[in-house]
Formats: C-alpha cells, sequence, structure tokens
C-alpha cells in the first residue's frame, strides 16, 4: 500500500494523510490530482509518496516514479506562458556580463580570429547539447536542481548522491553573483559618467584614472552594488510570471534594439574592417592551450552553463514546448550577441589606435576614450552602458532563481522571504569582490585577489564540472526513453547525434581541458616548468 503526504508551503500538511488503499504511485497521484484544485496544487510544495513507510522526522521526500508522474508533474513556483518566454528568459541569462564585458577581453588576451573559431566549436560540440541535458532535467523534475536531481535520481533508479551536483550549483552561484554584481555595479555608474560627458576630450592616462578612482572607492562600489542587488531582488521576489516574465518581456525587445543602435553606431564611426579580420581571420599561431580552456570555460559562462540557471528556467517550460529547437535558438542568439559586441567595441578601439588586449578594463577603459571623442559619444557611450547593465540584471536574475526556488521548497519560505534572503547573502559575498579592489587588494592568495578567485573558481572549475556531471547524468544515467520523451525526439540521427555529444564529446573535452587547468595552475605554482 502506498501512504501520501502533502506539504502546504509553509510547511503545514495541507492535506491529511491518505493510507486509503492506494496501490500504486499513478492511483495515488490521480487520487490528489482528483482532490485538489489547479490552485492547491500550484502551491503545493511538496509532493510525499512512499511505499508502506511514512517519512520520519518530518523530512520532505517527494519521490513520484516512472515517466507517468515525470509528465504530469508541474512546478509549485510556476510556468512560463509560452515557449516564446523561455526562450526570452533563457537568452537573457545567456546575454550578459559574458558577452559584452567578458568575451571581446577574453577574446583580445587570446589573439582573436583563431580563438573565436575554438570558442564556437566549444558551443555547438558542448556547449548546445549539455543546454539541451540541463532543459530536459529542469522540466522532468520541475522543482529547484537539488530536489530536481534527486527526484530524477530516484526515477532513474540510481545513487541520490547526484542532488550534491545541485548543491554546486548553489554555491557557484552565490560566487558568481558576488563578483557579477560588482561588475554590473560598474556599468550602471558608468551610465551616469560617460552619460554626464566626464570623458569628452578624455586621454587615455585619464580614462585609466576615472576607472581606479571607481574601484578604489568602495563606498561608491558598494553603492552601485547595493541598488543592482535590489534590482535583482525586487524581479525574482515577484515571482515566475509576475517578475522574471514580465521583466524579461520588457528589457529582451528593449536590449535587442539597444545592441542595434550601439552596433550601427560602431559601424559607421569607427574601422569596422580591422574588427572583422580581427575577429574572424584566424592565426593558430597565437593558439596555446590555456586558449582552448579560456574558449571553453567561456562557452559555459556565456550560455550559463552548469550551476542550474538554465535547468530552474527549463523547470517552467511548458510541456508541449520542444527543447531542442529553443534552445539552438538561445544559443545561436547568444553566441550572435558576442560577436555583436565583439563588433561594436572592436572597431571602436582599433580606429583609436587602442590594444585589444586591454583586459577586464577594455569596455570601462578603453571604450570610454573612444566615446568621449567621437560625435555623439556621450549619448551613444551612455546607451552603450544601459545595454551592458540590462544585460547583466537579466543574467543575475537567472544566477539567484534557482538558490530562491531551493528555499521555497525547503524551508516553505514565501517567495519575498526567500529572495530578500538569497539576495542579501549573495550581498555580503559582493562585499568581498568588491574590496578586492581597495582595502584588500592585498590579501591575495597565488596572486589571486578575492575577486579573481570567486571568477577563477566559477568559470574554470565549478561550471565546466557541473556541465560534465550533467551530461554524464543525461548520457549515462537517464534511460533512452526517459531522454528521448523529454526532448520529444524520435531515435534518429538527431538523437544520436545529441547522445554522442553528451555521452562522449562534451566529457572527454571538459576532463581535457581540467587536466589542462591543473598542469597551467601546478606551472604557476613552480611545481616544474
Ligand atoms: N551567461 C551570463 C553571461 O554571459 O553574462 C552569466 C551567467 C548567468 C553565468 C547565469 C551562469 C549563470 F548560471
Amino acid at each position: 500500500m502506498i501512504a501520501v503526504q502533502c506539504f502546504g508551503l509553509n510547511g503545514d500538511f495541507l492535506n491529511e494523510t491518505i493510507e486509503a488503499g492506494l496501490a500504486t504511485t499513478e492511483e495515488a497521484f490521480m487520487y490528489f490530482n482528483g482532490r485538489l484544485s489547479a490552485v492547491d496544487r500550484a502551491r503545493i510544495a511538496v509532493w510525499l509518496v512512499r511505499e508502506n513507510s511514512m517519512p520520519q522526522n518530518g523530512r520532505r521526500g517527494y519521490l513520484f516514479r516512472g515517466s507517468f508522474m515525470a509528465g504530469a508533474r508541474q512546478s509549485i513556483h510556476g510556468q512560463w506562458s509560452s515557449r516564446w518566454v523561455f526562450f526570452l528568459a533563457a537568452t537573457g541569462s545567456a546575454v550578459g556580463l559574458g558577452n559584452i564585458w567578458r568575451f571581446p577581453y577574453v577574446t583580445g588576451e587570446n589573439g582573436g580570429g583563431a580563438f573565436v573559431i575554438i570558442y564556437l566549436l566549444c558551443v555547438a560540440a558542448v556547449g548546445i547539447p549539455i543546454m539541451m541535458a540541463e532543459t530536459l532535467i529542469g522540466r522532468r523534475g520541475r522543482q529547484s536542481p537539488i530536489n530536481t536531481m534527486r527526484l530524477l535520481a530516484e526515477d532513474e533508479g540510481v545513487s541520490s548522491k547526484w542532488h550534491y551536483l545541485g548543491w554546486m550549483g548553489v554555491v557557484a552561484g552565490f560566487l558568481i553573483l558576488s563578483f557579477y554584481s560588482v561588475v554590473a555595479g560598474w556599468s550602471v555608474a558608468y551610465i551616469f559618467y560617460v552619460g554626464s560627458g566626464v570623458f569628452a576630450q578624455t586621454t587615455v592616462e585619464a580614462s585609466a584614472a576615472q576607472f581606479t578612482a571607481l574601484t578604489d572607492s568602495a563606498w561608491e562600489l558598494l553603492g552601485w552594488h547595493t541598488l543592482f542587488m535590489i534590482m535583482t531582488v525586487v524581479v525574482i521576489a515577484r515571482g515566475v510570471q509576475g517578475g522574471i516574465e514580465q521583466a524579461v518581456k520588457w528589457l529582451m525587445p528593449a536590449l535587442f534594439v539597444l545592441l542595434l543602435i550601439v552596433v550601427g553606431y560602431a559601424i559607421a564611426t569607427g574601422d569596422f574592417s580591422g574588427a572583422i579580420s580581427y575577429l574572424f581571420k584566424p592565426d593558430f599561431s597565437e593558439v596555446t592551450a590555456n586558449s582552448v580552456l579560456a574558449a571553453l570555460g567561456q562557452a559555459f559562462f556565456s550560455l550559463s552553463l552548469g550551476m542550474g540557471a538554465i535547468m530552474i528556467y527549463g523547470s517552467y517550460l511548458p510541456a508541449d514546448a520542444s527543447i531542442p529547437r529553443t534552445v539552438v535558438a538561445v544559443a545561436v542568439c547568444d553566441t550572435v550577441v558576442a560577436l555583436l559586441a565583439g563588433l561594436a567595441i572592436f572597431p571602436i578601439v582599433f580606429a583609436f589606435g587602442l590594444e585589444p588586449n586591454g583586459g577586464p578594463g577594455l569596455v570601462f577603459v578603453t571604450l570610454t576614450i573612444a566615446f568621449g571623442h567621437m560625435p555623439g559619444g556621450q549619448i551613444f557611450g551612455a546607451l552603450f552602458f544601459v545595454l551592458l547593465t540590462v544585460a547583466a540584471w537579466t543574467s543575475a536574475i537567472s544566477i539567484l532563481e534557482p538558490i530562491v526556488a531551493w528555499l521555497i521548497e525547503s524551508s516553505g519560505w514565501s517567495r519575498r522571504r526567500a529572495s530578500v534572503s538569497a539576495g542579501l547573502g549573495a550581498w555580503v559575498l559582493g562585499i568581498g569582490a568588491l574590496l578586492s579592489f581597495n582595502y584588500w587588494a592585498e590579501f591575495t592568495l597565488l596572486g589571486k585577489t578575492f575577486f579573481d578567485w570567486c571568477e577563477f573558481l566559477t568559470t574554470s572549475v565549478m561550471l565546466p564540472a557541473g556541465g560534465l556531471l550533467i551530461a554524464i547524468f543525461a548520457g549515462w544515467r537517464m534511460s533512452r526513453a526517459s531522454t528521448m520523451e523529454e526532448l520529444g525526439l524520435s531515435d534518429g540521427a538527431i538523437y544520436s547525434t545529441w547522445r554522442f555529444l553528451v555521452q562522449v564529446v562534451a566529457p572527454i573535452g571538459v576532463l581535457a581541458i581540467f587536466v589542462n587547468v591543473l598542469v597551467v595552475f601546478l606551472r604557476d605554482l613552480g611545481v616544474f616548468d
């Protein structure tokens, strides 16, 4: 016999325990479905179904078995109104500082065209298959990454240890958000700097001094960081449909228009052909093992993979939406935006004879010099930083959402309370990141500040590791039937290609890169040369 319990959002029993001769989980599920209104169903935090035993000590399990159940699951957090909204939200997550701030400078540091080609290969062969895997896992589990992994491991009859993958995502989310919010804060600050004409006729030294003045001032950084974190929390606190969906529905079209304006401006006023040949003429003599690593890490970061952001967005995807088609569209858009960002930035950089390898300051120091000397640079420059801020905002939302969803599920807190708490946690860590530029600049471990460590640990270690585990889980731990059903594919060439990529290509690719990181790391430590 099966016993069924059901918890309400605030942790109380919403329904009495039922031990009413339900023989199978299917029967139990039908029983509940029949008794609860759609609203109740949406509000229930956790379902419990245990064969023969009720869970002890109030621990909340949620064991619905089998594909019948997977198809019938609903997220307690809500659902996107359509596949289109998932596309907007996932693109909003993917397109961010990674595309506009990080991609150009990492490309600049790694020599241009050859790096771009390797990056494109990483996106196609590793990024897209893993993004499909993450989305399908999310939709099948329909809970926060931690609980989804626990549930699907149960579904597939494999070790429940897989839920630690979700935990790594929570840790990675906090670490990413801490430095992300600080850089996003710079971007907000620069809207006002550039818009007020600070950079008119500026020089290289003056622009660098302006950037240093900002990063030197802990209080100012704290102000911008706080503002950005509040913006993020406010959207999340309003819920999936009421907050995130509304935000991306307005912000993503705005982002698109801003991008067109900025690229058009760069093409009209800058050295466009110089940028094209820099970005697309490969010089493979510049490629090192390091740049391959940089390309893969950048692909994970840019596509928001490996920490559960895409997984949680997948958990809100309507059941009838095609995952392969939507995911490919998201990845293509993300890549196009990164390339467009390059096409917006490098023409200006070259037109002014500046260096393309300006590092993290590229957008803030180099580009503003150019804006200061161009017709309309004050307005277009400010628009550029509005673009960067909006892109960062829709990404930050997706970094926090898996954590908030988990807090709601596990503690029964209201969404508002969970959002504020998670935001507060990330805000505190962010203080460490912003102090790395001033008071704590001297506190380094192996030459890296707290900020550097957050960036390194997440982009080079945790996201690739998370992606590797997701690929292994989807490729080797889930049955063909489950993945095929969730992807909506028949057993043909497309499915076989996807499976080959997640089973073999992605894991080998990531592992090879990891060995490399280790070698580089040990060499930097002076273990060998
Ligand atoms: N994809 C985002 C960007 O390119 O800026 C960053 C990001 C978002 C990374 C969400 C990870 C994540 F889960």
